[in-house]
């Protein structure tokens, strides 16, 4: 049994220290005085703790297996500021722990039971039954490999965990429900909206993987959604129509409004401003959390003044298992 090492305290100057670690990002190569070292990065829960090799049959294992779950002994060192010597490594043989335990996230079976209990909550809005059976459909398509789920929302900004996808969906599907209450009149579209909303970012699937950039990155999650959706078409057509499938289309392409291709329907531009203030609100959330001080720095408005906040400093609100305010 091997446990996932505590790297915290492996970096605390010669400490001597066995256990997991996951590569997330390829190292590098630099050239040093003598000889040739390496030097790279062990991903654990949204933290990264550099690491040199100074031996090559030790980076050469790295070399050759590149990013993963690994065995390594390290020892704390300090050379204009703290890292890890690795000084032995083996690739883990074991499946009990996965690259998944190494990132920050939010467990499935919670997100699962999320999106059940806004889906009812919708149903009563007016979103049909019809409408969840085409999204099953959608999650359950092999090209997404199920990772829905399990997919980031961003690589720097909101939602960058595990689940952080289908949080982000999640949420702007409760911000729909409260639209459909003050404004009833959506309910004619209630399918529509709830439908493009779940698509709206669902070629991050494609765009991201594992939190980080895919190898087609380039063509963007608007050009990734809108050539998944084109594999539901027949699907989408026989339980709708084509008018519903062209809407869907407009609101993958529109969603980042005037980031991007311009909106051209009003449920383009709808699904832009819930986007919008979704992304918004739980970024400046987590910002402060994050900020020393009384003030954080917006891009746009300048320095902000704080508000109170429930929660620790530095620990986003989705991370606690047990958080009572989870639904808010
Ligand atoms: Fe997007
Ligand atoms: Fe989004």
């Amino acid at each position: 049994m091997h446990d996932i090492l505590d790297l915290k305290k492996a970096m605390e100057k010669g400490n001597r220290a066995r256990g997991l670690v996951y590569i997330k990002e390829k190292p590098e190569m630099r050239s040093g005085k003598r000889n040739d070292y390496m030097n790279g990065f062990f991903h654990l829960k949204e933290k990264d703790y550099p690491f040199r090799v100074w031996e090559s049959d030790v980076y050469d294992i790295i070399l050759e297996y590149g990013t993963g779950i690994y065995i390594v002994d390290t020892v704390g060192s300090e050379f204009r500021g703290a890292y890890l010597t690795v000084t032995n490594i083996d690739i883990y043989p074991g499946t009990a722990i996965t690259q998944d335990d190494f990132f920050a996230g939010i467990p499935r079976h919670r997100l699962e039971q999320t999106l059940a209990d806004v889906a009812a909550e919708l149903m009563q809005r007016g979103t049909t039954e019809k409408c969840w059976e085409l999204i099953d459909y959608t999650l359950r398509h092999a090209d997404l490999e199920d990772r829905f789920m399990v997919e980031g929302a961003a690589i720097r900004h909101h939602d960058n965990i595990v689940g952080g996808l289908a949080h982000h969906t999640i949420k702007m599907l409760r911000i729909l429900s409260a639209l459909l209450i003050n404004n009833p009149q959506l309910i004619e579209s209630a399918d529509l909206l709830t439908y493009a909303i779940v698509m709206h970012d669902i070629g991050k699937v494609f765009e991201y993987r594992d939190l980080t950039t895919s190898e087609y990155w380039y063509a963007n999650h608007r050009v990734r959604g809108i050539e998944f959706l084109s594999h539901l078409k027949d699907e989408i057509i026989a339980r709708y129509d084509e008018e519903f499938y062209r809407q869907v289309q407009s609101v993958i392409a529109g969603h980042h409004g005037l980031y991007g291709d311009h909106p051209t329907t009003v449920a383009a531009t709808i699904v832009h401003y819930i986007d919008m203030l979704e992304s918004q609100t739980t970024e400046l959330v987590s910002q402060q959390l994050a900020a020393p001080g009384d003030r954080l720095r917006h891009p746009d408005f300048g320095f902000l003044h704080m508000i109170p906040l429930t929660g620790e400093s530095g620990e986003p609100e989705v991370r606690e298992e047990k958080d009572s305010n989870y639904r808010t």
